[in-house]
């Protein structure tokens, strides 16, 4: 089975930002996940670079908007270089490949006579790039994503796609197929939403109003609503309708934020139905990171997380592990820069570095740096050997977002259950008396067994950590190639490398 994962594609009206980062790095932990249990897996992320706050966002700036979308996509892109993303592709809907897709899918639905043009009426806010309900805005006009920005009232003739004929088969997907949203709470809310009927989709704005798009093929006055522009990526990275494509996109998970449930659950499903296209395999949708307090993050409130900063200060593993540790699937989860700084002393630094170090240090003082043979084990040791496979074993079959914080912390649990072992056991004691010194280095062998496993499983999360931590323990190859959680894959005798520091102080401030 092969494994297809995209992220949204990210408006570039401004630089890129913590919920972009997450998303983004969620989804290369599920690909890291894949590829050691030998899934073929494609990762797609990219750029949203057409519509009405794009172009104002250049405009503000006075730049050619082509050159605008140039350097802020090249931003998004360094950012997910920095996190260490393996992405196989970097869409962009101002690509070459992508705008003859685009008006290829719009010539193809108005030859099958699935569009019509009318006139609409509607409060239209270009922070969504929706057409809004008045219901959906306050007394003031605006809508609530957008706070800031009136909807204005606009009355134009556009081009539509009538969704409600696909609603039933859309819900009736749903309904049949209890894994195709995750977590539960928007499978509910997205069944919700189809249980009343659907207004069409207008899927044109007119060209001299919205200049950065893709114009219609069959009438260019007009260009393509860039909400139906981007979803079309997902189709353009795999090279469709070339044939290459079904195999990939019978795999397809979309990792998406919760504000975008609509677009993916109602309209995208609704276009590839008028396409004649399969609906992709699954939606993994998560809640977001909010301020502290449950505020959202705004610069006027001062609490925006910038990624770019926190990784100067702290690396790209440690906001990788925030992300892992502390997001909810189904509720919003606070973050802020104390949260981010408190977490990497108390948990990365303390514990994870902390059992590093000292098992590192005390097995080249004690054991002439090699790994110590393993006598019989006595409950303590069965104890905490079951404890660390047990929370290994989490990561033993592909990860779902949902899945990621629990597991991660099961881990941890492991560690701090490890540290304790450590210290109760004391194996640098019994080392120095002959009459304990093996004893002393069955404890150390599982130790250091146990830390080897806690790194394997977070390598995912944490890869270039990871791999930092595993390169002085000398290992034996697994049974197979595929990787299992696994004990007792410690070379005894063999010399440990030296070891780095994991988790330096924390240097410079944020
Ligand atoms: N361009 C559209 C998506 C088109 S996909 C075919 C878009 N772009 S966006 O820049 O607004 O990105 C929205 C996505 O960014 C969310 O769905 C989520 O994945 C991520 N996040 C943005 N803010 C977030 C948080 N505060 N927390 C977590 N993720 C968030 O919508």
């Amino acid at each position: 089975m092969q494994s297809y994962l995209t992220t949204p594609i990210y408006y570039v009206n401004g630089p890129p930002h913590l919920g972009h980062a997450f998303t983004t790095v969620v989804a290369d932990i599920l690909k890291r996940q894949n590829a050691r249990l030998g899934v073929a897996t494609l990762l797609s992320t990219g750029c949203d670079e057409h519509g009405q706050k794009n172009a104002q966002a250049a405009s503000a700036m006075g730049l050619d908007p082509q050159r605008y979308l140039d350097l802020r996509s090249a931003e998004f892109r360094a950012l997910f270089d920095r996190l260490n993303v393996g992405y196989d592709v970097f869409a962009r809907t101002s690509s070459a490949v992508h705008v003859p897709q685009v008006q290829h899918i719009v010539g193809r639905l108005h030859e099958r006579g699935l569009l019509h043009r009318k006139t609409y009426e509607g409060h239209y806010c270009a922070g969504c790039e929706q057409f809004k309900k008045t219901s959906d805005l306050d007394q003031a006009g605006h809508c609530r994503e957008h706070p800031n920005l009136v909807a204005g009232l606009i009355r134009e003739e556009n081009y539509f796609l009538a969704i409600e004929p696909f609603r039933q088969a859309i819900r009736a997907h749903i309904a049949a197929r209890p894994d195709f949203i995750r977590p539960l709470t928007f499978r509910m809310e997205l069944l919700r939403l189809l249980a009343e009927p659907l207004e069409d989709l207008c899927i044109s704005r007119p060209a001299a109003r919205v200049p950065l798009g893709v114009r219609f093929p069959f009438d260019p006055d007009y260009v393509v609503y860039v909400w139906f522009d981007a979803l079309i990526n997902y189709l353009t990275n795999l090279g469709w309708p070339a044939p290459g494509y079904r195999a990939w996109w019978a795999g397809a998970e979309h990792i998406i934020g919760k504000d975008i449930l609509k677009t993916h659950g109602v309209y995208w499903p609704a276009m590839l139905l008028a396409l004649g296209e399969p609906l992709p395999k699954r939606l993994l949708v998560h809640s977001h990171w909010v301020g502290e307090g449950g505020l959202k993050m705004s610069k006027s409130l001062g609490n925006v997380v910038d990624p770019n900063a926190v990784i100067d200060e702290l690396g790209a593993d440690a906001l990788r592990y925030v992300f892992a540790r502390h997001m909810r699937a189904d509720a919003d989860s606070a973050i802020s820069v104390a949260l981010i700084r408190q977490c990497y002393v108390a948990e990365l630094a303390n514990k994870l570095g902390n059992l590093h170090a000292r098992l590192l240090s005390f097995t080249h003082a004690a054991f002439a740096g090699r790994v110590p043979p393993k006598g019989a084990l006595s409950p303590v040791d069965e104890a905490v050997r079951s404890c660390v496979l047990a929370a290994a074993q989490r990561f033993a079959a592909s990860l779902s977002p949902e899945d990621i914080p629990a597991s991660t912390r099961a881990v941890l649990d492991a560690v701090e259950q490890l540290n304790r072992y450590v210290t109760s056991e004391a194996p640098w004691s019994l080392a120095k008396s002959r009459l304990t010194r093996s004893r002393g280095e069955t404890v150390t062998h599982v130790a250091l067994d146990g830390l080897r496993l806690v790194f394997e499983a977070l390598w995912p999360i944490m890869p270039a950590t990871a791999q930092r931590a595993l390169a002085p323990l000398p290992r034996r190859a697994g049974p197979s190639e595929v990787w299992q959680p696994q004990l007792d894959l410690l070379e005894d005798g063999a010399s440990l490398g030296e070891a780095s520091i994991l988790f330096p102080r924390m240097g410079r401030t944020l």
